[in-house]
């Protein structure tokens, strides 16, 4: 068991390095598939490319999709709109930056933010492919997003705040960068309020998306303290007992001192999880 937060990370970087370098492999012909992470051998459709509709798949490279490893399918939640500027937290091979780049149109952005330089250069390849001149991919942490406070409209994830070894940093970046009445539209692993922390990590590892995940009314309340309003945790498909695909929407309060709520600076933490 790694014995901080950093060496957790690690773990987790290592592994997805991994997956990314049997991603490019696929692409040179070896055959290798898209390895564990949020998945194994024999996960039935629960993670991946099977959740995307076949219609979307068909706009996709090859290498985008085999290497998806989400938990949903965020670009069917958020409703993109023409011209908006989209933010997809751990991007992985590009499949939802390149899907929302097509929806903003040439007069919006999609970026993707991911730690793995492997993953970024899949991610790179995989936009070129597809002819898409709006996705760009920005290396680093979605505990400390690269973007300026209120220069985003929407931002997505697909089954990475589970993997934050400090959720509520995320939650409180993802308020600082959302322009105010900005959404948020996640796909993430959600754990039934019944389950401990314990009972949680005897179900799945923490790379694989289960041992990390938050409790609903965690999630709830992380990101009412973080300044957003109209939250929704909705399971969509069971993982593991007691563990469930989750699609998390929420818009970033208008005015949040006016509410009461503290002003989120970047470094602020929204003190949940
Ligand atoms: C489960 S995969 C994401 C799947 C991807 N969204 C998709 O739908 O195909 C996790 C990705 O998040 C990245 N990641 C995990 N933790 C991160 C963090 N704290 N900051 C930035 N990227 C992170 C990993 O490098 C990996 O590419």
């Amino acid at each position: 068991m790694p014995s901080s937060a950093e060496e957790l990370r690690e773990q987790v970087r290592a592994k997805y390095a991994e997956s990314a370098r049997a991603v490019a492999g696929d692409r040179e012909g070896c055959g290798c598939g898209s390895g564990g992470c949020c998945a194994d051998d024999a996960d039935g459709g629960k993670f991946g490319e099977a959740l995307y509709a076949a219609e979307q798949r068909d706009e996709l490279p090859d290498a985008a999709v085999i290497a998806s490893l989400g938990c949903g399918n965020p670009t069917a939640v958020a409703e993109l709109r023409d011209g908006e500027i989209v933010l997809d937290l751990g991007s992985r091979g590009g499949i939802d930056v390149i899907l929302s780049a097509r929806r903003v149109g040439p007069a919006g952005t999609a970026y993707g933010l991911d730690m793995t330089d492997e993953m970024l250069a899949v991610a790179r390849q995989n936009a070129r492919d597809a002819g898409v001149a709006n996705a760009h991919f920005l290396k680093g942490l979605i505990e400390q997003i690269p973007l300026p406070a209120d220069s985003v409209d929407v931002v997505i994830s697909n089954c990475v705040i589970n993997l934050s070894t400090d959720k509520a940093a995320v939650l409180a970046e993802v308020s600082r960068v959302l322009r105010p009445g900005g959404r948020l539209g996640v796909s993430d692993i959600v754990a039934e309020d019944r389950l401990t922390a314990a009972e949680r990590a005897e179900r799945g590892s923490y790379v694989g998306c289960i041992a990390g995940a938050l409790a609903k009314a965690e999630y709830e309340a992380g990101l009412e303290a973080a300044g957003f309003e109209q939250v929704s945790v909705e399971f969509t498909h069971e993982v593991a007992d007691g563990m469930h695909g989750a699609i998390v929407q929420a818009v970033k309060t208008a005015t949040p001192a006016a509410k009461g709520l503290p002003v989120v600076q970047p470094s602020g933490r929204a003190g949940c999880c």
